[in-house]
């Protein structure tokens, strides 16, 4: 039995252009392709409802909806509850705490990327803590060999966290954020106040510098018991495939069950 929570609600973010994926993503949404035996979907969803996280906002494209609709209902088929909300166009990952802002209605918010998915010793109570825990803004760092294709966080000494640069040239340390946030219930009226970057978007890393700023932004590092996948090239969505087989073979593994 899952312990559900009411202080928080997830978004699942979901939408996107999915263009290192084409001709996949052509008449699909990315995070409806399979990741071995599931849809993508169910990998980011089931983090969520194991982590106790009862009340979901699905946020997809809008031509993509009625397919999410038909994948996952209501979610009463699995004691939880799933909105859905559309974003028109895949304007920054920030966008969906605006989206979003009204059915939290000041709660927090957990906002974890649809095509991000999360393997390793107790990562449901990790998550479960950090929210307790959580005082401002949580993200999840991970060490990767490739850092500048993600926000890379810079520590000092003491492991505090010095600063988030997005897709840096030349980035400070290896450890990037992922796809999954943690807010208190100010994070909305952040995000509208937001400014599109260069790159046309609301970007996440502009809302985490909020609260860095505040010194209320907490990095909960993965270490290499952990697996992060993304998905989002060909390659990476086959490993992720592969992974999830071995996984499922050697873990009872909780994934979902439709
Ligand atoms: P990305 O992988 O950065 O973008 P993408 O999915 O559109 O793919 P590509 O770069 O190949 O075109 O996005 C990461 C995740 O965030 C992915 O699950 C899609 C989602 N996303 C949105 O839903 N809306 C957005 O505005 C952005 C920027 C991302």
């Amino acid at each position: 039995m899952i312990n559900f929570r009411e202080d928080i609600k997830g978004v699942i973010l979901a939408g996107g252009a999915g263009t290192r994926l084409f001709p996949l993503t052509k008449v699909t949404s990315k995070q409806l392709l399979p990741v071995y035996d599931r849809p993508m979907i169910f990998y980011p969803l089931s983090l969520l409802v194991n982590s106790g996280i009862r009340n979901i906002m699905v946020i997809t494209t809008p031509e993509d909806q009625s397919s999410f609709k038909k994948l996952l209902n209501d979610g009463s088929q699995w004691d939880i509850n799933i909105e859905y909300a559309t974003q028109d166009k895949p304007e920054g990952i920030a966008q969906a705490l605006i989206i979003s802002e009204q059915w939290v209605n000041n709660l927090k918010t957990i906002l974890i990327l649809g095509d991000n998915l999360f393997f390793g010793p107790n990562i449901n109570n990790i998550i479960s803590k950090s929210i307790d825990l959580n005082s401002g803004a949580t993200i999840f760092g991970y060490e990767v060999d490739e850092p500048k294709h993600f926000g890379v966080i810079e520590f000092d000494q003491s492991r505090n966290i010095v600063s988030i640069e997005e897709k840096p040239k030349n980035p400070k340390s290896n450890w990037a954020v992922t796809g999954l946030y943690i807010y208190d219930e100010k994070v909305g009226s952040y995000a509208k106040d937001l400014k599109k970057s260069d790159r046309g978007e609301l970007e996440i890393t502009d809302i985490n510098n909020i609260y860095l700023d505040q010194k209320k932004l907490n990095a909960e590092l993965l270490d290499k018991n952990y697996s992060w996948l993304d998905t989002g090239t060909f390659d990476s969505l086959l490993k992720a495939s592969n992974y999830v087989k071995e996984f499922q073979k050697e873990s009872n593994n909780k994934i979902l069950e439709i």
